[in-house]
């Protein structure tokens, strides 16, 4: 939520903040602004895209600068606007700063600085920072941003400039993440790795607590009690190219067919032929450990909240493990019962949701075996949870989440093979299922075949303003899962319904305007299914049905028929979900959305 890049060199800052802004956009694109150092502080904002204030800044001509800070903001305390944009200025113009996170004591250290005589601009929280930091600057431009942050209450991912130090940047962090890379003859500071990969592969993760003072030779590490401090040089493991679009229109239709490559990298080396199971090493549990496992919780928010749902079928139908998924904003304060058997997968794509991240830490202090499943490295939910199985899905830049889904579920599917065959599961079955798993990339490439279809499909149905999606079993929280990458990115209300509770109350919403996309998939529970698209037809909805291959199951009822390829019941919310997310994006696209950065969301909600 909201983007942090800062760049110190020997060239002129500008065009590479905005080429990093533009890496960042899917953090939020509500406004950006840069400040470029010298001894007087340059400041361009926009409302909007980055791309608005590329044209603002180019309005400057060339800017020699090379040092500077900016930012792409998602809206929380105040509207979007030039005047709420950051970066934000202390009322003297010599600190301005960039920030990612909430300032909760910023109403009263507003009211203590303004009687102080300073003045405030924005209606953000974040703009208490650069006068605080004005309010302790002697000439030690370090002592003055420690000074700061020790007064501060809430979470920060900042970067700051001060006019008297012009080639320095100070970025902090307290549970808003924030990178250094370190480059030659420059160094770059952002708030996730993708800005960076274009100028370095070394990067440094700050901890909370961290200050990293950065000239373009120079990195230095303090703490904000302004100690010295060390810490280890990573390496970004991804090629730059994967962040970018390619020949796609859209990040949200190369990610989608990138499935079959994004899970055979999930999969890869993770399978053991010899014992019929798999193998994932970073859970770092013993097979006697994995035994002891009584109980599962897992906790996720969105796609990823999904993902869970789709798990607790296979840990208790695979691995007899009784299984429970918890909203993980939910997860704290229901105080749930959690004992040293209790094995709790947080799931995350980005390893930084707020709400992911505060069941983390309850898990680990009520004592439990915390396993996150992740996508980025190096995250902080990847990072406090100590271990866990990374999904290698490769960045996800879209919104709207598609291979990261596909990935945490193929992860969850591994899962349950290896804790089944680690109880009661055969080795036939597990064989059966591991060579399943290993069938996944294909199976997702013939899916991906029926996109032409899908399309016109979703091209007849795009007047729709309302729409249900039904399915039962496994196939319920895909219902969800398509009707929430329908709502996301088309605006229009989508509900994913389990195709039993219908006729308990949301049956009286349908009609000829509400049409009904049910999962007929020939697994258990079909004939049943059958029945209750019979149900929304009798109330004059159109229905759009999800079948495997060339079963006429649903032939009778309607032509608007997507073929998925035969599987059994736990591959069949994979092949599933790739139609749906290609039916949400032409239906999308026909609608004329913004698909890539769908209005009031943000990729990562560092926000609880
Ligand atoms: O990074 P996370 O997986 O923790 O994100 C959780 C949700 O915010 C995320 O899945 C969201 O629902 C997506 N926009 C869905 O497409």
């Amino acid at each position: 939520m909201c983007g942090i890049v800062g760049f110190t060199g020997n060239r002129p800052a500008a065009q590479i903040l905005i080429d990093g802004l533009k890496r960042l956009e899917y953090r939020g694109y509500d406004s950006a602004g840069i400040t470029l150092a010298g001894k007087e502080l340059i400041t361009v904002k926009a409302v909007g895209k980055v791309r608005n204030l590329e044209a603002a800044v180019n309005e400057h001509g060339t800017l020699p600068n090379t040092t500077g800070i900016a930012h792409t903001r998602w809206a929380t305390h105040g509207a979007p606007s030039v005047k709420n944009a950051h970066p934000h200025m202390d009322s003297s113009g010599r600190f301005a700063v960039v920030h990612n996170g909430i300032i909760e004591n910023y109403a009263e250290l507003k009211q203590k600085l303004e009687q102080q005589g300073h003045k405030f601009v924005s209606d953000t929280d974040s703009e208490v920072i650069p006068n605080l930091i004005a309010e302790f600057y002697q000439g030690d431009f370090v002592q003055a941003v420690a000074s700061a942050l020790r007064r501060i209450s809430g979470t920060y991912g900042i970067a700051v400039l001060c006019s008297d130090y012009p080639d320095t940047i100070i970025a902090a962090r307290h549970g808003s993440p924030i990178v250094v890379g370190l480059g030659d003859d420059c160094n770059i500071v952002a708030s996730d790795v993708t800005p960076l990969a274009a100028y370095t592969r070394k990067v440094i993760y700050l901890d909370d607590g961290d200050l990293a003072i950065l000239s373009p030779k120079n990195v230095e590490l303090r703490t904000i009690e302004n100690l010295p401090v060390e810490r280890e040089v990573s390496s970004i493991d991804w090629d730059v190219s994967a962040s970018g679009k390619g020949s796609y229109e859209h990040f949200m239709l190369k990610e989608i067919f990138e499935q079959p490559d994004s899970i055979a990298n999930t999969i890869r080396g993770r399978l053991d032929h010899h014992l019929k199971s798999a193998i994932l090493s970073g859970l770092g549990l013993s097979p006697h450990e994995l035994a002891k496992i009584s109980r599962i919780v897992i906790a996720g928010c969105g796609t990823s909240l999904h993902a869970g749902m789709v798990g607790e079928y296979f840990f208790e139908d695979i691995a007899s493990i009784p299984t429970e998924v918890e909203q993980a904003a939910e997860f704290r304060y229901r105080n749930p019962i959690i004992d040293p058997d209790t094995l709790v997968l947080p799931i995350s794509q980005s390893g930084e949701t707020a709400d992911t991240l505060a069941a983390v830490r309850e898990a680990m202090n009520k004592g439990a075996i915390v396993a996150a499943l992740c996508n980025v490295v190096g995250s902080t939910i990847a990072r406090e949870a100590g271990r866990g199985i990374y999904l290698h899905a490769g960045p996800e830049i879209s919104v709207a989440s598609t291979k990261a889904f596909t990935c945490q579920v193929t992860v969850l599917l591994m899962l349950a093979l290896m804790l089944g065959r680690n109880r009661r599961l055969n080795r036939d079955d597990g064989e059966r299922l591991m060579l399943e798993i290993e069938k996944l990339p294909e199976l997702i490439r013939e899916t991906l075949k029926q996109a032409p279809v899908i399309e016109k499909i979703a091209e007849k149905y795009a007047y729709a303003e309302d729409f249900f999606y039904i399915g039962r079993g496994c196939l319920y929280p895909t219902a969800l899962e398509g009707a929430l990458k329908l709502k996301e990115i088309s605006y229009i209300h989508a509900e994913g319904y389990h195709a039993a509770e219908l006729k308990h109350g949301p049956i009286a919403l349908l009609d000829e305007k509400v049409p009904v996309l049910a999962l007929a998939n020939a697994i258990p529970g079909q004939e049943k299914m059958i029945g209750n698209i019979q149900e929304c037809l009798a109330r004059k909805s159109s229905v759009i049905a999800v079948v495997t291959g060339d079963d006429t199951a649903a032939d009778q009822f309607t032509g608007d028929i997507i073929r998925v390829p035969p599987s059994s019941r736990f591959i069949a919310p994979l092949t599933t979900v790739v139609a749906l997310q290609l039916f949400a994006y032409y239906f999308a696209r026909a609608r004329g959305c913004e698909i890539d950065h769908p209005r009031n969301l943000a990729k990562s909600v560092t926000v609880e």
